[in-house]
């Protein structure tokens, strides 16, 4: 026998998280899995639309991401978001969805919420007070919706017969003729980060392109970090590039290698093996700049001329690393000063590796969405389930890029279930 609940709706404060199972099945119209930004996001819009939605999370907490990002304050999307700010096997896929609910409409909703916002920089929007103004909205919306928010819930098992989905969890059995799997990628699994959307998809017959860390700070050998390891928490503004792209901000020497913005954005373009050319001076040609300077100040140690371009730390420690004599400029030859601004403008990094989940922000990779459509998140292969956010192959730039696509194709797979 299947039991509706018809419109009997808890809101998350209601939630006991105490198991309600039964050998009846709780029947709604769609369920979600995954109350992260994706997740609440789909759920809101359906619920909005008059469906009855189930949003499940084993978590004790919704929008865990969201509380603990842009350092506490959300960078909750970029004034600039566009297509060109996200990698994936196919890029046209996430065109569609970021065009019918862009940037300006998830700012709407923050406005009519009144939260407090400001651009920090490039765009990009963040809380002026707390990242929890973005979650309580949330809840907030999920409440008036009528969306029932289930927290603490272990889901056992999916199956699909009927044209509906049924749910084996912790706290009972329920089931669907939506299924949405919002369950995000692997980065950071203390937040509860699992792959349970990735298993989902394969057991629906999905491929998932292979998955790796990004935006996440890069490692170095170990003669590497031995050398630079004094240069722990100097920041300074660089390009970083490789063959594909490149990036202009900031990079932060750490204990364990190399991080800030410029290193995490270039991490989602780098294959291990490969080079990053760091341009530690990014608005000077280093080489000129000596030749010059040679002339003008002939009598002035190298380390004294190139202090007054970067600091002086990060300058003696360089010169200590690469190997440069520290002598007057007069008495530098061409070739040592051409050395010397390759070695500035064009730092050959060889990261050993990266931080890995642990502290990457995001995955790359995940469903393969050509399997999936790019109009309604909804797969392709198996009528009824949908994929949002970040379990797809989309990856956003840092910079609130993420977020939106969370918003973006939830809203998409929201409209249409
Ligand atoms: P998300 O990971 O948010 O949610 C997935 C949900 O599924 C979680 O609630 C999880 O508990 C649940 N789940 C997983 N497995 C499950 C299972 N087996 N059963 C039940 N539930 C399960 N982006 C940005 O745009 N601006 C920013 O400022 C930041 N800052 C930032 C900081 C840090 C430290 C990190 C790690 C990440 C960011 N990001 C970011 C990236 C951003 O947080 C991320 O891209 C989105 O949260 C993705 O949203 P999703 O809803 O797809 O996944």
């Amino acid at each position: 026998k299947i039991e509706s609940k018809g419109n009997d709706w808890v809101s998350a404060e209601h939630s006991t998280g105490k198991s309600t199972a039964t050998n009846t099945a709780a029947v709604y119209d769609v369920i979600v899995i995954g109350a992260g930004a994706a997740g609440l996001m789909t759920a809101i819009t359906a619920a909005n639309r008059g469906r009855s939605v189930l949003l499940l999370d084993h978590a004790k907490q919704a929008g865990k991401k969201i509380l603990i990002s842009g350092g506490g304050r959300c960078n909750f999307t970029n004034l600039y978001a566009s297509p060109e700010n996200y990698l994936s096997q196919n890029p046209h896929f996430c065109k569609s969805a970021l065009k019918r609910y862009t940037q300006w409409d998830f700012i709407a909703l923050v406005d009519k919420h009144q939260i407090p916002w400001h651009e920090k920089t490039l765009g990009q929007l963040f809380c002026d007070h707390s990242a929890k103004d973005i979650v309580n909205m949330l809840l907030s919306e999920c409440r008036q919706a009528g969306v029932k928010v289930q927290l603490r819930t272990e889901i056992f098992g999916v199956s699909n017969q009927n044209e509906g989905y049924q749910l084996a969890t912790s706290q009972g059995d329920f089931q669907a003729n939506k299924l949405i799997v919002a369950c995000g990628g692997l980065s950071m699994p203390k937040l509860g980060a699992t792959p349970f959307g990735y298993k989902l998809a394969e057991q629906f017959g999905h491929s998932i392109i292979p998955v790796r860390a990004g935006l996440v700070p890069f490692t170095l050998h170990e003669r590497d970090k031995e050398q630079l390891a004094e240069l722990s928490g100097v920041a300074t503004d660089v390009v970083a590039s490789n063959d594909r792209t490149s990036f202009r901000e900031a990079l932060l020497f750490t204990h364990r290698g190399v991080s800030g913005p410029a290193i995490l954005q270039i991490s989602s373009y780098w294959l291990p093996g490969e080079r990053v050319s760091i341009n530690l001076l990014p608005d000077q040609d280093l080489y000129s700049w000596l030749q010059e300077a040679k002339q003008s100040q002939p009598r002035v140690l190298l380390s004294n001329a190139l202090s007054q371009l970067l600091p002086k730390r990060l300058v003696q420690v360089l010169a200590r690393y690469a190997g440069w004599p520290d002598q007057r400029l007069a008495d530098l030859s061409n070739s040592t000063m051409q050395a010397i601004a390759h070695s500035l403008n064009e730092w050959p990094l060889l990261p050993n590796g990266t931080e890995g989940y642990r502290t990457a922000e995001v995955t790359l990779g995940g469903v393969n969405v050509d399997e999936i459509s790019s109009k309604t998140m909804e797969s392709k292969l198996q009528p009824g389930l949908f994929f949002v956010g970040e379990v797809l192959d989309v990856t956003g730039w840092l910079g609130g890029y993420n977020f939106q696509w969370a918003w973006s194709s939830g809203w998409v797979a929201g409209q249409s279930v």
